[in-house]
């Protein structure tokens, strides 16, 4: 049985949350493949709003087993307080909630540094969420890194003094203001920790790949979106992970050839928190509707969130890189009243129309040229089938079929996991 993959194909809050939750009474297993807790996956089921950072999405169903891959990075003080939301719901977390010992730890002094190198850019910062993403990679990849299994070693304490030293005189190299209290931060932690080493921890290559052997339905779980991917996003304004589908190959240890569907999450239009280019991006108030309608708040920062036109041209890529098999399309509800839409179909490039994205897609290298479609009037947020939705609503849709090639085979009209149609 292969294991399909759904994963954001734009710069993040497609909307993914919502759709694990509803795909997840098809899987036996959602595993998350990247990222950590700058990711806020958002789930809305009878009146309550849920936001996850580390958990997987399944979380709430009684049957899937969760599982939090080798390629994520863990804060265990913000995954203490996701399992602290979680309590009241008595869910089995011992036996629904896997981690792997692969997985790598971020360590108080990893936000500092995110937050220390985020102040010395100045101007020029990522807009990092923060979480402390950025550093604890770079610990992984520079082989300095905490996992998960070693604090199943006695000498992890150890471990984590030499990793925090070394930050602390990192930290004092960036020569900013960064203010703390190292050993308030220390005694959160070590709580933290406690509380981590309560559930259970797997060797989620092996674990996975018997049950694909075994036949059991694994949906991977991705976070971000792929043009914030660290090799095929806006570098350098991205996170610092592969959220691309090859990311959930290393980030679970699956093979690409037991990867069946690619089910790729866009927004009718797009959104973008943080800095970075952003050629769709509006200033005016058509911007102003789209985050004023579709709610445009980062649920993890509370920051607004850019708006702008849906960018094919981008879209097109992210379907490419990732080899998306479905589409599903999310907010389409929030487009309703707008007499005319717009969609970038190419740029025109220093001067010359491309129909692909360009190395740089600065303002001052990259116009959007846009095709006008016709919008719709009618609140699609009770609407429950395709045969009710307005033909303006198809028209639009069919335009993005045929020209990233790809069926949209679901359509999102509102936040909650009913108000979405199987197309
Ligand atoms: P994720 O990071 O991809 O899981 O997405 P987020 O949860 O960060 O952001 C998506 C936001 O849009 C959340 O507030 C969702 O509740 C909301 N949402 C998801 N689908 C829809 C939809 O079809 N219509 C509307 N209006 N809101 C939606
Ligand atoms: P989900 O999974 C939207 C953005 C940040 C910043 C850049 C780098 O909810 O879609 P980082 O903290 O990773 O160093 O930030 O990436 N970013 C996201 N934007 N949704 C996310 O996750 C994001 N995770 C990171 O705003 O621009
Ligand atoms: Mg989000």
């Amino acid at each position: 049985m292969a294991v399909n993959l759904l994963l954001g194909l734009q710069w993040g809050d497609e909307g993914k949350g919502k759709i694990v939750d509803v795909l997840t009474k098809n899987y036996d297993i959602i595993a998350r493949f990247q990222g950590g807790p700058n990711a806020g996956h958002t789930l809305i089921f009878d009146g309550h709003k849920h936001v996850l950072h580390t958990i997987p999405s399944g979380i709430f169903h009684k049957n899937a087993v969760n599982v939090v891959g080798n390629g994520v990075v863990i804060d265990p003080i913000i995954f203490k307080k996701e399992l602290e939301n979680l309590a009241q719901f008595n869910l089995d977390i011992k036996s629904k909630l896997l981690i792997s010992r692969k997985a790598h730890l971020i360590l108080p002094t990893h936000r500092l540094l995110d937050a220390a190198s985020e102040t010395s850019k100045g101007k020029a910062k990522i807009g990092s969420t923060l979480k402390g993403i950025g550093p604890t990679y770079m610990d992984k990849t520079g082989r300095n890194g905490m996992r998960v299994g070693d604090l199943e070693l006695e000498d992890w304490k150890e471990k984590y003094q030499a990793l925090t030293e070394k930050h602390i005189k990192m930290i004092d190299f960036f020569d900013v203001d960064i203010e703390y209290n190292l050993e308030e931060l220390e005694t959160e932690f070590c709580e933290a920790i406690e509380v981590l080493k309560q559930l259970t921890f797997i060797d989620s290559e092996e674990y996975l790949n018997n049950a694909i052997k075994n036949k059991k339905t694994i949906l991977a779980e991705g976070a971000q979106g792929s043009l914030l991917d660290i090799d095929f996003g806006t570098y350098p304004f991205v996170t610092s992970s592969n959220t691309t589908a090859a990311g959930a190959c290393t980030g679970l240890g699956v093979a690409p050839n037991k990867i069946g569907e690619v089910f790729g999450i866009f927004k009718a239009y797009t959104t973008r928190v943080g800095s970075g280019p952003f050629p769709t991006e509006l200033f005016d108030k058509d911007g102003e509707i789209m985050a004023k309608v579709g709610h445009e708040f980062g649920a993890t920062t509370g920051r607004p969130r850019r708006c702008g036109w849906l960018d094919l041209v981008a879209l097109k890529y992210a379907v490419q890189i990732n080899g998306v098999t479905q589409l599903m399309m999310m907010k389409g509800d929030v487009l309703s009243g707008f007499d005319t839409l717009k969609v970038c179909t190419s740029y025109n490039y220093k001067g010359t129309e491309v129909n692909h994205l360009p190395y740089n897609i600065e303002e001052h290298n990259v116009t959007p040229i846009y095709t006008e479609l016709k919008g719709w009037k009618e609140d699609l947020t009770s609407m429950t089938s395709v045969e009710t939705l307005p033909k303006e609503l198809n028209d639009y849709i069919k335009f993005i079929e045929d020209f990233v090639e790809v069926p949209v085979k679901i359509v999102s009209v509102g936040p909650d996991r009913k108000q979405t149609i199987l197309k």
